[in-house]
């Protein structure tokens, strides 16, 4: 019987993809940089950089963990190195096995099946459930745009979760308003369910249309950006940045925890293998390109920010939209709404690169048959894979109707650190494995980087709450479950394994 590591070997996953027609070329270099920083840019810059700053309160306003303070840019640094270094190892891997399936077809390559079953389960909350949060704070960024305008009722505009976890009593007291129906509270976010619906909408055009409106949204999102640091660099008081380290290394390491969802994304771009043009030189290129830039904003944003408003006024409980308060506190009303405005595009594009991803995991896997094969369809016209893109976008929409996101960030951001860790400790492996296959982007003194980077991911994921792990304990287990359940007994590569070993 094949073992459960049984590994999927790297020339069958570079061939499968042209033999079954495979999905369209269309992307370089450029293109992926672009969609890196569409991915990248968004809620974790716009919204959890004021918790990262100030620290998370309880209902009682309480601080139950501490924030980084003006020593946020630490925190960006160390992330930007962590995430460096795993960049490295995706890129290493995404340039040998140029697939769309990312650190699950890595790791099926790697570290066998059932570890790569984690890993693709594990991927669900990076993608999809980190863009159930995302979706949500577009919702509320969208509500305080259009607010002079348009007037929906609030239960049309609030989540059931976000108000059964408020500890404001206003959004709290909405359990009771709201209307009922059967004595269930209607509380619906209908916002986040269409912004979710249009993507996906979207995406089903096709990639190309895709990437061109990408491209549009991430200028709008750098412009906003310049536009509140220049803007605020007038602003700067420096007495702001005392004390630097509030709460020492401690509130580093929980701010750089907390503001990982930041970085979230540059990775997504691995996911674009399959329609990249010459993926060997183009992969590594997005992927470090993108995370360069992406890092050095953050850390003049982060500079800019603390040295306007005083560290602890950007608790999140008082303003969920740090950038713009900083700007209109300061007198910039005129610049807070243009930033309010950059926060919807920027977390549009983010919307729109993980709503691509997450459909060519769940692609992937079913190609290998640890999914029903039925989610393997690609569109005859478009090259698109239509049955997950459209699964992932009701699973999304829906969550979003009703969830709330700041249950969603945490989880997140435990499920991407773990994958990381995983691709860090994959190039290791395939490096003992298969040391002849040619690696034309290769990961420089491999030995540091790999275990540095998995160290560094490893450490931060300890900065988050008990709660988080164990939320990420069950959700691995149902993984567990459903696979014994369906993907042990129909992968193709075990079907294939027993044939073979089977008497005639
Ligand atoms: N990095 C992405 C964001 O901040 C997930 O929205």
């Amino acid at each position: 019987m094949t073992s459960l590591f049984a590994r999927k070997p790297i020339a069958a996953l570079v061939e499968e993809t042209d033999a079954q027609g495979g999905l369209k070329r269309v992307l370089g270099a450029g293109d992926l940089i672009m969609l890196a920083i569409g991915a990248v840019i968004g809620a974790g810059i716009f919204g959890a950089i004021g918790t990262a700053a100030a620290g998370e309160t309880d209902a009682a306003g309480h601080i139950v963990r501490s924030g980084a303070g003006p020593a946020l840019v630490v925190s960006f640094l160390l992330l930007g190195v962590a995430c460096a270094l795993a960049a490295l190892c995706y890129a290493e891997l995404a340039s040998m096995i140029p697939q769309a399936g990312s650190a699950y077809a890595y790791s099926y390559a790697t570290l066998g099946e059932l570890v790569a079953w984690i890993i693709g389960w594990d991927l669900i909350l990076e993608y999809a459930v980190g863009n159930v949060a995302v979706a949500i704070s577009w919702a509320d960024y969208f509500k305080s745009l259009t607010s002079g305008f348009l007037h929906l009722p609030v239960w049309l505009t609030t989540g059931y979760r976000t108000a059964l976890l408020s500890s404001d009593a206003g959004l709290h007291g909405l359990l009771k308003s709201a209307p009922h129906v059967a004595g269930v509270p209607i509380l619906l976010n209908v916002p986040a369910f269409a912004i979710v619906m249009f993507i996906t909408w979207l995406l089903l055009l096709g990639v190309k249309e895709s990437t061109r409106a990408n491209n549009i949204m991430v200028m709008v999102k750098l412009l906003a950006l310049a536009l509140f640091v220049f803007a605020g660099m007038t602003r700067i008081d420096a007495t702001n940045y005392h004390p630097f380290a509030p709460n020492g290394f401690t509130g580093i390491h929980h701010g750089a925890a907390i503001v990982f969802f930041a970085y979230i994304g540059f990775d997504a771009i691995s996911t674009a293998a399959e329609e990249t043009r010459n993926p060997q030189r183009n992969l590594p290129i997005g992927i470090l390109g993108g995370l360069a830039i992406c890092t050095v904003i953050y850390m003049i944003v982060g500079a800019v920010l603390t040295g306007m408003v005083k560290y602890n006024e950007l608790d999140p409980s008082l303003h969920a939209d740090p950038l713009t308060y900083a700007l209109q506190k300061t007198g910039m009303q005129g610049a807070g709404w243009l930033v309010a405005f950059g926060a919807v595009f920027s977390m549009t594009a983010v919307l729109l690169v993980f709503q691509y991803g997450q459909p060519r995991i769940f692609f992937s896997m079913a190609r290998d048959g640890l999914l029903p094969q039925w989610a393997a369809k690609i569109h005859r016209t478009t090259r698109v894979p239509y049955i997950t893109t459209i699964i992932t976008g009701l699973f999304v929409a829906f969550w979003a109707l009703i969830g709330d996101a700041g249950e969603t960030y945490n989880l997140t951001n435990i499920g991407t650190l773990f994958a990381f860790v995983l691709v860090c400790a994959g190039v290791l492996v395939l490096r003992y494995t298969d040391p002849e296959r040619p690696r034309p982007f290769r990961v420089p003194f491999v030995w540091p980087v790999c275990i540095a980077g998995a160290s560094l991911c490893i450490f931060v994921m300890f900065g988050l709450p008990l709660e988080t792990w164990i939320r990420f304990g069950v959700w691995l287990l149902i993984g567990l479950v459903l696979y014994f359940a369906y993907g042990y007994r129909h992968s193709t590569l075990r079907r294939a394994g027993e044939t073979e070993s089977s008497p005639r």
